[in-house]
């Protein structure tokens, strides 16, 4: 089985279990942050890289659509075909947005079309990161915005503990890695930041992923990693490989 194959496995688990939407609760207040600093504007193309459930492209979908620079749209992919089903489910009401299944591996779109890229809580199961940045500058516009999310970095000591947990491989890399990955790929402006997570913290925690509640306090305080990126103005051209 390849690394795909198992994530998508995993991830279709996840998806029948309801985890999907589940995440909406756990992810929010990171994203709402993130998505004050992407500038959306009506009218813009956006991709959602690691949609999952859909909850997030939704949200987008909502603040490009119609304006007078014209009719938005919002594409999430993932590699989850069953994560992509209940997207699908959850998005009738809404013209402005699609859900492929695909890997960020082999992005299934075409070149220099996106002016803006949320991927949360996605990139560092990604097998192979540099293949990924590769495919997301190549989907890109001129000058369109990356917006990386994640929890799950070597700065955060709390997350790395998932490492061990989770079923599939991960990468933990640190906030200047992430950096010099994307400037290896050509992107400019590249910058890292820190989110913390400012939703309320029950007194009780019965969940596996923390000790115990002053921990995920910790944990949500210090605080997701944003990387920022910029495509410079030139145009990327086809592969060499099929896009299927
Ligand atoms: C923790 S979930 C986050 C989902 C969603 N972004 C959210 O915040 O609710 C990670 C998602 O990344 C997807 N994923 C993992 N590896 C992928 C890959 N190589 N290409 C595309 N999606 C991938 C999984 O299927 C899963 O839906």
């Amino acid at each position: 089985m390849t690394i795909d194959e198992q994530m998508q496995k995993e991830f279709n688990d996840w998806a029948a279990a309801g985890r999907g939407e589940e995440m909406e609760r756990h992810h929010a207040s990171i994203v709402e942050q993130t998505l004050r600093l992407m500038e959306l504007r009506p009218g813009e193309r956006v991709l959602d890289m690691g949609c999952g459930a859909g909850w997030a492209s939704r949200i987008l979908a909502r603040m490009v659509g119609d304006g007078p620079q014209g009719h938005g749209q919002v594409i999430g992919v993932d590699i989850s075909d069953e994560m992509i089903r209940r997207a699908r489910a959850g998005s009738t009401d809404f013209e402005n947005v699609m859900f492929v299944w695909g890997s960020a591996h082999q992005v299934p779109w075409e070149e220099n079309f996106f002016d803006k890229v949320l991927s949360v809580e996605s990139f560092y199961y990604y097998a192979d990161q540099d293949r990924a940045a590769h495919e997301l500058f190549r989907v890109m516009a001129p000058k369109g915005r990356l917006f990386i999310l994640i929890n799950l970095y070597k700065e955060n000591p709390y997350s790395l503990r998932w490492v061990e947990e989770l079923k599939v491989p991960v990468q933990a890399r640190s906030e200047q890695e992430y950096v010099e990955l994307l400037r290896a790929h050509a992107f400019e402006n590249v910058e890292a930041r820190h989110v913390p997570d400012l939703s309320p913290t029950p007194d009780e925690y019965s969940g596996k992923w923390f000790k115990d509640s002053a921990e995920l306090r910790a944990f949500k305080k210090i605080g997701a990693l944003l990387v920022t990126a910029e495509k410079p103005n030139v145009r990327s051209t086809a592969p060499p490989y099929q896009i299927c």
